[in-house]
Order: C-alpha cells, then sequence, then structure tokens
C-alpha cells in the first residue's frame, strides 16, 4: 500500500532509473518497471535479455535497516519470495540455483541482481533488480540461450499475467521481509534450504580468488554457502558463479 510504481515502455536498464529515484530521495518500495530494457544487466557484467512485453523487468528499491554486510542474506530472501510466488500461481518444479536463480528443469527462468550504495553505511541502499522471462517463447531467445534458460510459458503451456505474477511476488515479499525485520535471517535460511536444487550438489565455483570445488553444504547464518572441498576442508562462498 502507498508504494510508487514507476512504468517506462522502454529504457536501457531500470537499475540505472532506480539508482537514480534512490539518489533523490524516493522512499523504500518504489518499484521501476519497463516493458523493454534495451542494456538490462545480468550479474558478473552480463548482459540481460528483455525483450518488449515479456517478460517482468523490474527494480525494487530497499532502505535496509541492517548493516551492508546482511546484503547476501537479502538476495536469499528475494529467492525465495520469488519461487513462492511463482509455485503459488502454479505447481511448477521451480528451485533456487544459488545463489538467487530460479530454475525449471535445469534452465533458467529469474535473475536476480542486487546493487547497494556504499557510500554512507547509515544512509545506505539497495536495489533489486529482477528478471523474470514470463511469456516468452523459444524464438523469442538468441541461439546461445536457448539450452540454458526457458520462461514460464514454455515450462507450463500457457501464457501468464504479468501483474498477477508481480502483485503474487510483493505479497511473498513483504510477509518474509517484514520476518526477517522481526525474527532474522534463520526462517528465511530454512525455507531457502527447503527450496534449493544446490544443497548436496557438487559444485564448482569461479571466485574472485580463483576456482573451488566442493559439496554443497548449508547456508550459513550470514547467507554464505558452505562448501565442502575434497580435502574436507569447509570453504565459505558469498558471491561466484557456479
Ligand atoms: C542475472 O544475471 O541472473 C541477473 C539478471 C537481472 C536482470 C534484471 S531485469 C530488471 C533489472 N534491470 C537490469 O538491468 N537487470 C535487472
Amino acid at each position: 500500500a502507498g508504494r510508487t510504481i514507476k512504468l517506462y515502455d522502454s529504457v536501457d536498464s531500470t537499475q540505472t532509473i532506480a539508482h537514480k529515484l534512490a539518489q533523490e530521495g524516493a522512499a523504500e518500495g518504489t518499484i521501476v518497471l519497463a516493458e523493454q530494457q534495451t542494456a538490462g544487466r545480468g550479474r558478473m557484467g552480463r548482459s540481460w535479455h528483455s525483450p518488449k512485453g515479456k517478460g517482468i523487468w523490474m527494480s525494487l528499491l530497499l532502505r535496509p535497516r541492517m548493516p551492508l554486510q546482511f546484503t547476501p542474506q537479502l538476495t536469499l530472501l528475494v529467492a525465495v519470495a520469488l519461487c513462492r510466488a511463482i509455485r503459488k500461481l502454479e505447481p511448477l518444479p521451480v528451485g533456487i540455483k544459488w545463489p538467487n536463480d530460479l530454475l525449471i528443469e535445469g534452465k533458467k527462468i529469474t535473475g536476480i541482481l542486487l546493487e547497494s550504495s556504499a557510500e554512507d553505511e547509515r544512509l545506505h541502499y539497495v536495489i533489486v533488480g529482477i528478471g523474470i522471462s514470463v511469456n516468452l517463447e523459444t524464438g523469442d531467445y538468441p541461439e546461445t540461450l536457448r539450452s540454458v534458460a526457458t520462461s514460464l510459458r514454455i515450462a507450463s503451456g500457457r501464457e501468464w499475467s504479468r501483474t498477477g505474477l508481480i502483485a503474487a511476488f510483493l505479497e511473498q515479499f513483504e510477509t518474509l521481509y517484514k520476518l526477517y525485520h522481526d525474527e532474522g535471517f534463520e526462517p528465511i535460511r530454512a525455507s531457502w534450504e527447503a527450496l534449493s536444487v544446490s544443497l548436496g550438489k557438487t559444485i564448482r565455483a569461479r571466485t574472485p580468488k580463483g576456482e573451488v570445488e566442493g559439496v554443497a553444504e548449508s547456508i550459513d547464518e550470514m547467507g554464505a554457502l558452505r562448501l565442502r572441498t575434497p580435502d574436507g576442508k569447509v570453504t565459505k562462498l558469498y558471491s561466484a558463479e557456479i
């Protein structure tokens, strides 16, 4: 309630607009939506395919009450909210690949990108970028993405209402965000683990410090993935490519 939603036809990236609004003092909960992005951003410096009218390309402004080092927890919270929202609308086999990709049968349907302002610890904000491939058909993907990406439409065989899904997401998100501030990360951590497709699997991760391989054991209290490496030790990952 009382949330500002800004809807654009075509933008370079909804993230860029959300940063600008945040710096101008926009309130927590401000949302930027676009029909199309011409320079959609993905994680790890990649681009994000955002064709017109086919998906949800959205940025959500948060002003969290906890310090910046807790941002990995928020990342997992958003993934849980998104996964629950989709499953509530249709019982598709959606799972979370660490840290925050949603997959159906091994193919990606959503991507989440968190960008935070680091300059002032007390006034920091986080822009949660969410890309959901809703009504894309196989032909809407470039050849290179077809083997790794899918959409809700491809997975379910029907068109989805984008507004219905946005509303379902915001409802789940608000519930979890409140729970997080009231009870801390533990309930979110437990829900994430229950929805994960990564735990118990051998994972090879590219980190800023190099490659590591190990079995994904659990998520710790800070939101890091605990990997058991072949030498029996535990490595913690906060952000990586797997
Ligand atoms: C990923 O690499 O998986 C993250 C993709 C995030 C894409 C979304 S779409 C809305 C928002 N604006 C952007 O430019 N990127 C995010």
